[in-house]
C-alpha cells in the first residue's frame, strides 16, 4: 500500500512538470482524483480488510488525496497566472498606431456657395436678410411694379395658395419687404439668399431652386456702381480673370434693366461647349431700381436711387464645382457628397 502511495507521489511530481495548459491540468485532475483516478482507486478494495487496516488505509488515502488536491490547486493557480499574463501581453494596445479615420459629414456644395456669397457681400458692408417663402402677391409682384393682370406674371408660373398668398417666385420679394421695414435705416445694402418656387419642372428646371437677391439704395447710386460690384462678385466666385458684360434687358422692377454675362471660365472666352461657342455665360438679372418701386417703398426717386440684382444659386454652384447635372444637387447621393470632403480648392475650377 505504502509503495503504491509512493508511486503515486512520484508520478504526480513528474506529471506536474509537464503540464503547460488548463486543458492538460483538467486531464491530470481526472487521472488522479476522477472516479477511476489513481487516488480514488486506492480505497476501492477495502471491503476485505480488517477494521484496523481500513482505518489506516483510510487515513493514508485521505492524506494523499489532500496532498494531490493541494498540489493541483497550486499548479492551477500558477497556470492561470501564466495564461493571464500571456493574454495581457497579446492584447496590449499600441497607442502610437494611427487611429481609424472618423467619417465626418461635409458641407453641401450649395451651402458652400451661399456662405461664399454671404462672405463676399458682408465684407462689402451688406446685411444678410431672410424672407418668407410663403409670400403675399403684393410683395412678390405688386410692389415690384407688376400689378394684377400684368402680362409679366405669365413669365413666372406661380404656385398660388389663394388670391392673396403664393410661394415666392423670386427673392425680389425681399426688396419690397426691406424697403418697407428699413426705410428709416437707409442707405440700404442687403442680400437675401433663399428658395424660390415656379410651376415648371423639366430637365433643366426644377420647381424649387435657389436665388440670391441684392439691393442697394442710397443717394447718387449709378449703373457704374452696379457694374463695379458685380465685376468684383464674379471674380470672387468664378476666378480673377472673369470679365462681366451688360446686355439690355427687361424686368418690370428695374429701369434700365440688364442681363449680366460673365466670360466663360472654362475656355477663358475662346468658345467651348459650356458657353455654346459664344465665350459668355448668362449669370444675373439686374438693373436700377424702378422709380415706381422706390415710390411704393416710400422713397422719393428724385433723392434716392438704387440698384438690384438677382441670380440663381444652383447655376452658380454648378459652374463653381463643374457639376454637370442640376439633379446632383438634390438627390443626396452620398458618392457625390463625399467628394466635397476634400478641401474646397481641389473641387474648384480655377
Ligand atoms: N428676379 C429676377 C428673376 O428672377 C432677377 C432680377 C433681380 C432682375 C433683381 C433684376 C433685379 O429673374
Amino acid at each position: 500500500m505504502k509503495d503504491k502511495v509512493n508511486q503515486i507521489q512520484e508520478e504526480l511530481a513528474n506529471d506536474i512538470q509537464k503540464v503547460t495548459s488548463s486543458k492538460e491540468l483538467a486531464d491530470l485532475k481526472v487521472k488522479y482524483l476522477g472516479k477511476k483516478g489513481l487516488v480514488t482507486e486506492l480505497t476501492s478494495n477495502m471491503k476485505d480488510l480488517s477494521i484496523e487496516e481500513k482505518k489506516e488505509l483510510g487515513k493514508l488515502s485521505n492524506e494523499i488525496k489532500n496532498e494531490v488536491t493541494e498540489a493541483l490547486r497550486k499548479l492551477e493557480e500558477s497556470i492561470q497566472n501564466k495564461e493571464l499574463q500571456k493574454k495581457l501581453e497579446q492584447e496590449t494596445i499600441d497607442i502610437s498606431l494611427p487611429s481609424e479615420k472618423i467619417k465626418r459629414g461635409s458641407r453641401h456644395p450649395f451651402n458652400r456657395i451661399i456662405e461664399d456669397v454671404e462672405d463676399f457681400f458682408v465684407s462689402m458692408g451688406y446685411d444678410v436678410v431672410d424672407g418668407p417663402e410663403l409670400e403675399t402677391d403684393e410683395n412678390c409682384f405688386q410692389r415690384l411694379n407688376v400689378p394684377l393682370g400684368h402680362p409679366a406674371r405669365d413669365a413666372q408660373d406661380t404656385f398660388y395658395i389663394d388670391t392673396e398668398y403664393l410661394l415666392r417666385t423670386q427673392t425680389s420679394s425681399a426688396q419690397a419687404r426691406t424697403m418697407q421695414e428699413n426705410i428709416e435705416k437707409t442707405p440700404i445694402r442687403m442680400i437675401c439668399p433663399g428658395k424660390v418656387y415656379r410651376r415648371d419642372d423639366d430637365a433643366t428646371h426644377s420647381h424649387q431652386f435657389g436665388q440670391v437677391e441684392g439691393l442697394v439704395i442710397d443717394k447718387n447710386i449709378s449703373l457704374a456702381d452696379l457694374k463695379g460690384t458685380l465685376e468684383l462678385f464674379a471674380k470672387k466666385m468664378l476666378g480673377e480673370n472673369t470679365k462681366v458684360r451688360f446686355r439690355p434687358s427687361f424686368f418690370p422692377f428695374t429701369e434700365p434693366s440688364v442681363e449680366v454675362d460673365v466670360s466663360c471660365f472654362k475656355c477663358g472666352g475662346k468658345g467651348c461647349s459650356l458657353c455654346k461657342q459664344t465665350g459668355w455665360i448668362e449669370l444675373l438679372g439686374a438693373g436700377m431700381v424702378h422709380p415706381n418701386v422706390l415710390r411704393m417703398g416710400g422713397y422719393d426717386p428724385k433723392i434716392w436711387t438704387g440698384f438690384a440684382f438677382g441670380t440663381g444659386l444652383d447655376r452658380l454652384t454648378m459652374f463653381r464645382y463643374a457639376i454637370p447635372d442640376i439633379r446632383f444637387l438634390y438627390t443626396n447621393d452620398i458618392r457625390f457628397l463625399e467628394q466635397f470632403d476634400r478641401k474646397d480648392e481641389e473641387n474648384e475650377i480655377k
